[in-house]
């Protein structure tokens, strides 16, 4: 089922989300239902508190579907970067509950991260270029952390003016 994406500014996307403390098919759905979100946005990562969910859940995808690369849907509880390269990459960012504002953000080139599979098995992989990226975009979303605190105060600023007139204008819609 497809959930409603929240748009910033929103107080539950400021939240620390606590851990999963055990899958139950409940969580099993929840992530079915991010990953049906987020492919239908479309988009390639989206974290549980973006659908109201203060839990650390995050699901990602960032095969290139136009690159005929196969999916490769990723579901991650109580994920955690558990190292980081020194090397550092350039991205310009975007974010499904920041719609249509891009920037560029630096963060680790290279990261290993650990998390718990949906069968709640320990796994850790290290991730590059726009998979180790879009991981640690994901993964601060638990921590409350949107890609536009890493941009200077009047950038941002500026684009949560912008977020809060496009609410105003869906809510008048009725959207
Ligand atoms: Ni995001």
């Amino acid at each position: 089922m497809k959930r409603n994406i929240l748009i910033h500014p929103d107080p539950r996307l400021k939240k620390v989300c606590d851990p999963v403390p055990d899958l139950s098919d409940e969580l099993r759905v929840l992530a079915d239902d991010m990953l049906e979100t987020m492919y239908d946005a479309p988009g390639i990562g989206l974290a549980a508190p973006q659908i109201g969910v203060l839990s650390r859940l995050i699901v990602l995808d960032c095969a290139k579907s136009d690159n005929d690369e196969e999916a490769r849907p990723l579901v991650m509880f109580n994920p955690q970067v558990v190292a980081s390269s020194d090397e550092r990459n350039v991205y310009e960012e975007g974010c499904l509950s920041i719609p249509e504002q891009y920037a560029e953000v630096e963060r680790p080139k290279v990261v290993d991260v650990e998390w718990l599979d949906t069968d709640g098995v320990l796994q850790k992989e290290t991730f590059d270029g726009l998979w180790a990226t879009c991981v640690q975009h994901e993964i601060d979303h638990l921590d409350g952390k949107l890609f536009i605190d890493y941009l200077k105060p009047l950038r941002r600023q500026m684009i949560t003016r912008k977020m809060v007139k496009l609410k105003k204008e869906r809510a008048r819609e009725g959207s």
